[in-house]
């Protein structure tokens, strides 16, 4: 008679999937890790508290890269400013139960979700939860510097839908302290 056991791991599995799963926006249908791995060019940054997306704030980065482990993590290179200098520095996100979401710790919980992936763009929303509160930062990366119209505008949408207002968005291609690779 195997159904009561079978019926008690279901639930223990709803139960875990329902506690890493708090994140509300949805991952793109029929999310690959592969389709979002290799290199990265940050264009635009908004979110629910501006400060952190701001030059010197805790959000404010230019993503490198993305690979994917053997494990399913995915380790995301990027830079940031510190004391005016780019570092490099990398985050590891742990997969969820749920396609294209994954966590990791920085100030708190944070999830991400790759909201959109298109050929030539991406769209990440973090989702951070700490003892202060909640906010959410939204993300337009390209393959290219060249500008991607559809990413754009899957971009537009989604900070629409996350309420993030056009003036608490910054564009990081006019930025004249952006970092990449060759940055010193
Ligand atoms: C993550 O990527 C960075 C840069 O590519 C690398 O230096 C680091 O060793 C990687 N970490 C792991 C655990 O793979
Ligand atoms: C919680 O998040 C806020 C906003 O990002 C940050 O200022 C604060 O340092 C975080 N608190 C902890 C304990 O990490």
């Amino acid at each position: 008679m195997p159904t009561l056991p079978l019926l008690f791991l279901s639930l223990g599995l709803g139960l875990a999937r329902a506690q890493q799963d708090e994140s509300q926006v949805p991952a793109q249908p029929g999310f690959h890790p592969e389709q979002v791995e290799g290199f990265w060019y940050t264009r635009q940054l908004g979110s629910t508290d501006r400060s952190v997306i701001e030059e010197g704030g805790s959000y404010r980065c230019y993503m490198s890269s993305i690979r994917v482990l053997d494990n399913g993590n995915v380790n995301i290179t990027y830079f940031h400013r510190q004391n005016g200098r780019c570092v490099e520095d990398f985050y590891m996100g742990e997969p969820t139960g749920s396609p294209g979401r994954y966590t990791f710790q920085y100030e708190g919980l944070n999830y991400l979700t790759f909201v959109a992936v298109g050929e030539d763009f991406v769209v990440i929303d973090l989702e951070n939860h700490n003892a202060s509160g909640q906010l959410v930062v939204a993300e337009l990366h390209s393959r290219t510097p060249l500008a991607s119209e559809l990413g754009q505008q899957a971009y537009n949408r989604h900070t629409h839908r996350r309420g993030i207002q056009p003036g608490d968005t910054v564009d990081l291609t006019a930025d004249p302290g952006r970092c990449s690779a060759s940055s010193p």
